[in-house]
This record gives structure tokens, C-alpha cells and sequence, in this order.
């Protein structure tokens, strides 16, 4: 059995928002505290689509600040950006040649982000979750907080982990190891917002891509931003329902009651305890003193950090080195697996 060991990752592409943060970095935060925790800006998946050089060096500063402003401590967990730490790459490159191309036809995040002109994706793109495997299994993980549109790539991940201990199984016996190498990773989605939807389109997912700024509210929005974002939001003309049956085909008022429970630590049933019967006005006046409470220090901390770059650079730094020594170990083993 293995020791139970956190990883999880944010790309550093711009616009970090409110999914990022209650899909995953308010987990980040929490699973601190119980767990030993590797908390990495996956700067090499940000370039499986073209990012200008400065502009993703800024952005692995930010999500940096973000983890931090959020609560997350360098110093007790490990946080750092995945292109300094060569394991990464190395095991994705077994991974390339343990999974199948079958397996990763079927991931519909390369259908979604490659869109028509998939002959024009990066090749990158397509083999992504094999990194994203590696990312996991370097340290031999066992959970991962992520949102819900990350489950299909953890059980991929489950997968390249098992057909590595199948295929190599005798290689693997008698090292030391017992029967399996890669402990097969879980996801851990949980919560009422596991998938935060557009304000402005309650059947898109909240994404930093999304051209509409009013349909995300992103980290570094100052008060003001965010209440105009909320006030703005897609609503429907019916007051809030008082049960959660009332939510159903009514997306965008269960998007808002989700993000209202996961910001203020409760469940939807509670909030709809609360405010069943409100008019969206008067809910959304509350939203937005709970947004703007819970938020607002974060993004002036963010700011206030993204000032001082060296600081930033020296906790990359540190993490970094932390995390090689254990990426290292782990590949040197697997070198030793497969007869490298
Ligand atoms: P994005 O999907 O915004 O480009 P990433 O791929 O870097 O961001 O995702 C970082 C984390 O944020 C992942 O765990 C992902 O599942 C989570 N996440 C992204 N968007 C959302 C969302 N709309 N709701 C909940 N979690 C999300
Ligand atoms: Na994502």
C-alpha cells in the first residue's frame, strides 16, 4: 500500500477564476492541512497551444501568487512549476509508448480544445494526459483534487498506471516495490462546485478561454468587477426554489446557489434554506458581499505578491529542488523497470 500523497496542478494561461479556485485551489488549501501536498503550475501544458514567451513566464508568476493569497504554504507543502523538474517529461515519455492511441481518441477535451481543424492541433494537445499521467505518477501520488472536467484524464491515468505494473510486472518483483510500481491515482471531486458554469451561458463551463469577460468572475477582479459581473448574470424570472428539486433544468440559478454554498462553506440545500422564495436581486445583492468578501483579499494578494517577481521566483525555486529529489528517485526506479 502506498503513503497517501496529494498532487494536483493549474495551468499558468491567464484569466485564473472562480471555477480554478473553488474547483480546485480552495481544496489545495484544505487538503494542507491533513496531507502531504505537491501543488505545481503545469507550464508545460500551457504550451501545447501557442503561448508568447513573456506572457507565460508573468502567468507562472501569478498562478504562483494565487496558490499563495489562497492560503497555501510553500513552505509546509511543496509548490512549484513543472518545467524544472525533468522527471516530468521522462515518464511522459514511457507513458507515450504504455498508452494506447485508442485510449486517448476517446478524450473529449482534445475533441473540445482542438475543435475542426484537428490536423492543425499541436501534437502536444493530443498526448497531453500521458503528461498529465507522468505529472501525477512521478511521485507516485495517490490523490488528486481537481474539477469535474479532469475526471476522464485521472482515469486515464489510472489506467497507464496499471498497464505499467501489468507489462512490467517481473521487472518490477523483487526490487523492492512488491507487485506494483504506480499506485492507481483518485480523483477527489467533491462539493458544490465541482464544475462552475459561465454566468452568461449556464451550459458552457467557466473557462479561461471564454471570450465573454462578463461570463467569469477571474481572481484579480476588484470589487466593483465583481459585483457588475454578478448583477449581470443569466438568471431566469422565477424566484429561488426552497429544494434542491427546484434547481433542476434551471442551470443557471443552481450554477449561482453552488457558487454561493461553495464560497460560503455550505451545502446547497442550505443555501436554498436561507433564500428559497428570494427574488434573484436580492440573492445576488447577497452574493455579491459574500464574493467580494471571500475574494477580494485573495486578488490584493495576488497583486501585491505578482510586485515582487524574486520572491515569487525563489519559492519556484526551492519547490522545485524539493520536488526533483523526489521525482528523481522515482525515475531512477523506473529506469531500472523498463532496462533503460
Ligand atoms: P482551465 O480549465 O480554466 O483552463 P486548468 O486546466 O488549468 O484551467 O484547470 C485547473 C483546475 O481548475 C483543474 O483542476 C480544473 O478541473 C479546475 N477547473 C477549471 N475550470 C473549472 C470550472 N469551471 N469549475 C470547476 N473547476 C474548474
Ligand atoms: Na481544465
Amino acid at each position: 500500500s502506498f503513503k497517501e500523497l496529494v498532487f494536483s496542478g493549474v495551468q499558468p494561461t491567464g484569466n485564473l477564476h472562480l471555477g480554478n479556485y473553488l474547483g480546485a485551489i480552495t481544496k489545495f488549501v484544505t487538503l494542507q492541512e491533513t496531507h502531504d501536498c505537491i501543488y505545481c503550475v503545469v507550464d508545460m501544458h500551457a504550451i501545447t497551444v501557442w503561448q508568447d514567451p513573456a506572457e507565460l513566464t508573468r502567468n507562472t508568476r501569478e498562478v504562483t501568487a494565487a496558490f499563495i493569497a489562497a492560503g497555501i504554504d510553500p513552505k509546509k507543502n511543496i509548490v512549484f512549476n513543472q518545467s524544472q523538474v525533468t522527471g516530468h517529461a521522462e515518464l511522459a515519455w514511457v507513458f507515450n509508448c504504455v498508452a494506447r492511441m485508442g485510449w486517448l481518441n476517446r478524450m473529449t477535451q482534445f475533441k473540445e480544445k482542438a475543435g475542426k481543424d484537428r490536423e492543425n492541433a499541436s501534437v502536444g494537445l493530443y498526448v497531453y494526459p500521458n503528461l498529465m499521467a507522468a505529472d501525477i505518477l512521478v511521485y507516485r501520488a495517490t490523490h488528486v483534487p481537481v474539477g469535474e472536467d479532469q475526471k476522464q484524464h485521472l482515469e486515464l491515468a489510472r489506467d497507464i498506471a496499471q498497464k505499467f505494473n501489468n507489462d512490467y510486472g517481473d521487472s518490477i518483483r523483487g526490487r523492492g516495490f512488491g507487485d506494483v510500481f504506480f499506485p492507481l491515482p483518485e480523483p477527489i471531486i467533491q462539493g458544490p462546485a465541482t464544475r462552475v458554469m459561465s454566468l452568461r451561458d449556464g451550459s458552457k463551463k467557466m473557462s479561461k478561454s471564454e471570450p465573454s469577460d462578463y461570463s467569469r468572475i477571474n481572481l484579480t477582479d476588484d470589487a466593483d468587477a465583481i459585483a457588475q459581473k454578478i448583477r449581470k448574470a443569466k438568471t431566469d424570472p422565477e424566484p429561488l426554489p426552497s429544494e434542491l428539486k427546484g434547481l433542476e433544468s434551471r442551470p443557471e440559478a443552481d450554477n449561482l446557489v453552488g457558487i454561493f454554498a461553495a464560497l460560503d462553506h455550505k451545502t446547497k440545500a442550505d443555501v436554498l434554506r436561507d433564500y428559497g422564495g428570494a427574488q434573484f436581486s436580492n440573492f445576488k445583492s447577497a452574493l455579491v458581499d459574500l464574493a467580494v468578501t471571500k475574494l477580494g483579499p485573495i486578488g490584493g494578494e495576488m497583486k501585491k505578491l505578482v510586485q515582487d517577481p524574486a520572491h515569487i521566483d525563489a519559492i519556484l525555486a526551492d519547490g522545485s529542488e524539493r520536488a526533483a529529489k523526489i521525482a528523481d528517485e522515482n525515475m531512477k526506479a523506473v529506469k531500472d523497470i523498463v532496462g533503460f
